[in-house]
C-alpha cells in the first residue's frame, strides 16, 4: 500500500497556524489506503534562543530519510537578521539540492488584486535555487568603518545553469503553450548573463516545440504588471526569481495565496514545500493568516510524490472557495482550512 512519511517544520510565526491547517487538509484529502506518517521538528527562532542552534547535523540527517518537508515560515526579529535563513532554510535548500525553486502564479477567481479580471494569467517561474548570490560568497574588509568594502559574489556553474534550464524546458514542454522565458540581466552581469542566454540556447536546441524569449530583469517587472499573461514558463537566476515571484503574488492573488516548492528532481533527497510568505510576525497567533499558501503547496507536494488526483483536488477545491469567498466576512486561519477540507472530502 502507499505511504508518505512526511517531515513537518512549522517554524515561526504564523508558520504553525498555516501548517497546521495545510495538514488538516493533506489529511482530508488522501485516499484510506494512503498511510500517512508525520514527524515533526522543533526549528526555528524558539529553538536558536534556547540552545543557539538552528540546523544541527542529527537533524539534517533524520530529515534526509522523509519522502518530503512541509514547512511554514522561517524568521523572527528576535534573531539577528540572516541566521535562521542562513543557518536552517537556505542551508535545507542547499543540503538537499533544491535547485529547483518552483514557484507558480494564477490568477484565481475574486481575489483583491491589481489585475483582478484580467484573464489567462497561469505562468510558473522556475527559480534556480542553490546557486547566484545565495552562496554566501563575498565578504567585508574595515567593516564598520568609512572605507569599508563589501561583495557579494553572484556563483554560477554551467552544470546548475543547464540542469535549471533543462527543468524548465521540460515544463514548458509539457504545457499547452509550450513557450519559455529566460530572465536576466545580460546587458550588465555580463559573464553569468552570456553564459545563461548560450546555454538557454544551447538547450533550447533539443526542444524546437517550445518558443523561447528573453528579458532584462527590469523590463520583466513591468510585463509582470502590464501584460501577464504573455508569461507561461519563466527560468531565471536564485535572486531574480525572489523577487519577481513577490511580485507576481502580489500582481495575481496576494502573497497569501502564493505556493512553492524546492525540488531536486533527481529524488536524491526529499524536496521541500513552503508558501513563499514569510512568519508574519505581527500577525501571528491571531488566527489572522490565510493558510491558502500552505494548502497549495501541499497540492505541490503531493504532485511531486505522484498523488496528481489529489493536487487537482486541492487546487480545484481553492478555486472554489474563492470564488464563493465574500469580501465582506473575514475568515480566520482555522475557518479557510476547515471549508478546504470540507471540499477536497467531499
Ligand atoms: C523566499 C524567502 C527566502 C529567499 C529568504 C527568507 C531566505 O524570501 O523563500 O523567497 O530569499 O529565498
Ligand atoms: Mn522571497
Amino acid at each position: 500500500s502507499r505511504s508518505i512519511n512526511l517531515a513537518v517544520v512549522p517554524g515561526d510565526g504564523i508558520g504553525q497556524e498555516v501548517v497546521a491547517q495545510g495538514l488538516k487538509v493533506l489529511n482530508a484529502v488522501l485516499p484510506q489506503d494512503v498511510k500517512l506518517q508525520t514527524k515533526e521538528y522543533d526549528l526555528g527562532a524558539q529553538r536558536w534562543h534556547r540552545t543557539g542552534e538552528t540546523l544541527p547535523d542529527a537533524e539534517l540527517d533524520s530529515l534526509k530519510r522523509h519522502d518530503a518537508i512541509l514547512l511554514g515560515a522561517i524568521g523572527d526579529p528576535s534573531v539577528p537578521s540572516g541566521v535562521l535563513e542562513r543557518g536552517l532554510l537556505l542551508k535545507l535548500r542547499f543540503a538537499f539540492d533544491h535547485f529547483i525553486n518552483l514557484r507558480p502564479s494564477k490568477l484565481f477567481p475574486n481575489t483583491a488584486t491589481p489585475l483582478a479580471g484580467r484573464p489567462d494569467i497561469d505562468f510558473v517561474v522556475v527559480r534556480e535555487g542553490t546557486e547566484g548570490p545565495y552562496t554566501g560568497n563575498g565578504g567585508s574588509i574595515r567593516t564598520g568603518t568609512e572605507h569599508e568594502v563589501a561583495t557579494e559574489v553572484s556563483l554560477n556553474t554551467a552544470y546548475g545553469v543547464e540542469r535549471v534550464v533543462r527543468d524548465a524546458y521540460e515544463r514548458a514542454k509539457a504545457r499547452p503553450r509550450k513557450k519559455l522565458t529566460l530572465v536576466h540581466k545580460n546587458n550588465v552581469l555580463v559573464h553569468a548573463g552570456h553564459m545563461w542566454k548560450n546555454i538557454f540556447d544551447k538547450v533550447g536546441q533539443e526542444y524546437p516545440e517550445v518558443t523561447t524569449d528573453y528579458l532584462h530583469v527590469d523590463a520583466a517587472t513591468i510585463f509582470f504588471v502590464t501584460q501577464p499573461e504573455r508569461f507561461d514558463v519563466i527560468v531565471t537566476d536564485n535572486l531574480f526569481g525572489d523577487i519577481l515571484t513577490d511580485l507576481a503574488a502580489a500582481v495575481t492573488g496576494g502573497i497569501g495565496l502564493a505556493a512553492s516548492g524546492n525540488i531536486n528532481p533527481t529524488g536524491a533527497f526529499p524536496s521541500m514545500f513552503e508558501p513563499v510568505h514569510g512568519s508574519a510576525p505581527d500577525i501571528a497567533g491571531q488566527g489572522k493568516a490565510d493558510p491558502t499558501a500552505t494548502i497549495l503547496s501541499v497540492a505541490l507536494l503531493l504532485r511531486h510524490l505522484g498523488f496528481e488526483t489529489e493536487a487537482g483536488r486541492i487546487e480545484a477545491a481553492v478555486s472554489a472557495d474563492l470564488a464563493e469567498r465574500d469580501g465582506g466576512t473575514v475568515r480566520t486561519t482555522d475557518e479557510i482550512g476547515d471549508a478546504l477540507a470540507v471540499r477536497v472530502a467531499g
